[in-house]
């Protein structure tokens, strides 16, 4: 029977997770998964649902209602054109094929174009939150034809998570659009995780105890920096270990995995020349992290002051929470900056106040500050950065003093804060007037006669100066 309101193929627990949420909202559900055991045992656990198991990709097509909506939910890269190529002689034109994976959004363009060539109808869309997201109601960020989006609207809108009554999915542009600020927001969730990551070593260096640690990030998640990962991270330093009986995260080894959102985003920022220093330094940490044997090594031959500080609880408490959430708004500022500029350069015409307003719930990244970047592009749609808009510039300016003192203090200490001080670095770099690469151009000048311009003509005149020769 043809009735079946949406597919999925991929039970993993994500694909999983969004079929049960689909299900929940009064959709029948097909599902499919190679390896069929999986999908019999996932049918079977749920007799009490509007779901159709298949064993074959053909049962599976039949039994969906027309047009029809095939999610994909398999591994990126490879897995998800061999499932197309394999769905493309079983469906009709103007079929829906939505992938919902971490794809790179230049897979997500091609794919756009081969699957329209033949008269289907494709979305990109990212897909965050994680397990729980997935079920409970993600973030969705589709991309493509607004015509197909209007086809997907009722079933995207009624699985999305909802702030303030407002599903976290929008429309967010053609082609690739939908997967590229899925990467951005996972760039920005690489820096969020690593500002985090330094705070606690800061802590951990003036002596606090993970349980002191629950407390701090409990308190925070109740105030301004209230987020999903602020909340998660309080959890996790109240894990007990129940081999040991101490803290769990000390006995987790300090080596970061990635699976490449992080690295796309910062080649792709490469490309654009977008400063994302924060977000750069974030995944070079994650790179150090895992070169134990190299790092254990070094510790013995390269020396470096006591990691230990001394400060007032309390102050430090506060101090950090400065430099935190200081490091948070220039890792926005950057990653928001990135969108804006591929924006341009694709003609996409994001609307970065919407883009903001679907990351307030559901996703990795969804914090209460949020609500003020929408704000923020909401009353100035052109903002040329969001160190700009009158609420971050007023608490840039409120929270520098410690956020100085707090990289300091680390600096001294030994302790590595890659990404406040590069978020730092960004902030003295893009309010100056006068930077020193006047000595740069100098310099190029010099050595390949490539000429620079004078502070007293007009910009776009080019001088050059016989400099002296140097011999040696
Ligand atoms: C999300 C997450 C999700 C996944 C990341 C993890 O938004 O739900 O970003 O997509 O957890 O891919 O990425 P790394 O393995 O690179 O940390």
């Amino acid at each position: 029977m043809s009735n079946s309101d949406f597919g999925l193929i991929g039970l993993a627990v994500m694909g999983q997770n969004l079929v049960l949420n689909v299900e929940s909202r009064g959709f029948q559900v097909s599902v499919y998964n190679r390896t069929t055991s999986v999908t019999d045992e996932f049918v079977a656990a749920h007799p009490d649902k509007k779901l159709v198991g298949s064993k074959s990709l053909e049962e599976f097509v039949q039994s969906l209602a027309s047009p029809r909506k095939v999610m994909i939910m398999v591994k990126a890269g490879g897995p998800v054109d061999a499932v197309i190529e394999s769905l493309i002689p079983l469906l009709d034109k103007g079929d829906i094929i939505i992938d919902g994976g971490n794809s790179l959004y230049t897979d997500t363009e091609r794919r756009d174009k081969w699957l329209g060539d033949l008269g289907f109808r494709f979305i990109g869309a990212g897909v965050s939150g994680g397990e729980e997201g997935a079920r409970k109601g993600p973030a969705i960020m589709p991309g493509g034809p607004a015509s197909t989006w209007d086809v997907m609207k009722p079933i995207f809108e009624s699985i999305a998570a909802k702030v303030d009554g407002e599903p976290c999915v929008v429309h967010i542009g053609p082609g690739g659009a939908g997967h590229y600020v899925k990467m951005i927001h996972n760039g920005i969730e690489y820096g969020d995780m690593q500002l985090i990551c330094e705070a606690y070593n800061i802590f951990k260096a003036a002596g606090f105890t993970s349980a002191e640690l629950g407390t701090v990030f409990t308190d925070w998640n109740n105030g301004d920096l209230e987020s999903y990962l602020i909340q998660i991270t309080a959890e996790i330093f109240k894990q007990v270990d129940p081999e040991t009986g101490g803290p769990l995260v000390e006995m987790i080894l300090d080596t970061a995995g990635q699976k490449g959102t992080g690295k796309w985003t910062i080649m792709n920022a490469v490309e654009n020349a977008v400063v994302i220093s924060t977000i750069n330094a974030a995944v070079e940490a994650r790179i150090l992290s895992s070169m134990k044997d190299k790092r254990v090594a070094a510790s013995k031959e390269l020396h470096g002051p006591k990691a230990e500080i001394s400060a007032d609880k309390a102050a430090l408490v506060k101090k950090v929470h400065d430099a935190l959430f200081a490091s948070k708004i220039i890792s926005y500022a950057q990653g928001l900056d990135l969108i804006t500029a591929m924006s341009a350069e694709k003609g996409w015409n994001l609307d970065l106040s919407k883009i903001a307003a679907i990351w307030r719930g559901g996703c990795i990244i969804r914090a209460r500050f949020l609500n003020d970047i929408t704000d923020a592009y909401r009353a100035e749609p052109g903002l040329s950065n969001l160190m700009l808009a009158p609420f971050f510039k007023n608490l840039l300016n409120e929270f520098q003093q410690n956020w100085r003192e707090v990289i300091s203090m680390a600096t001294l200490a030994g302790i590595p804060v890659p990404a406040f001080s590069a978020s730092l670095g960004y902030y003295d770099s893009y309010r100056s007037a006068v930077l020193p690469a006047n000595l740069l151009q100098a310099q190029r000048d010099f050595f390949g006669a490539h000429t620079y311009e004078r502070t007293d003509k007009p910009r776009g005149e080019m001088f050059h100066t016989d400099w002296p020769e140097v011999i040696g």
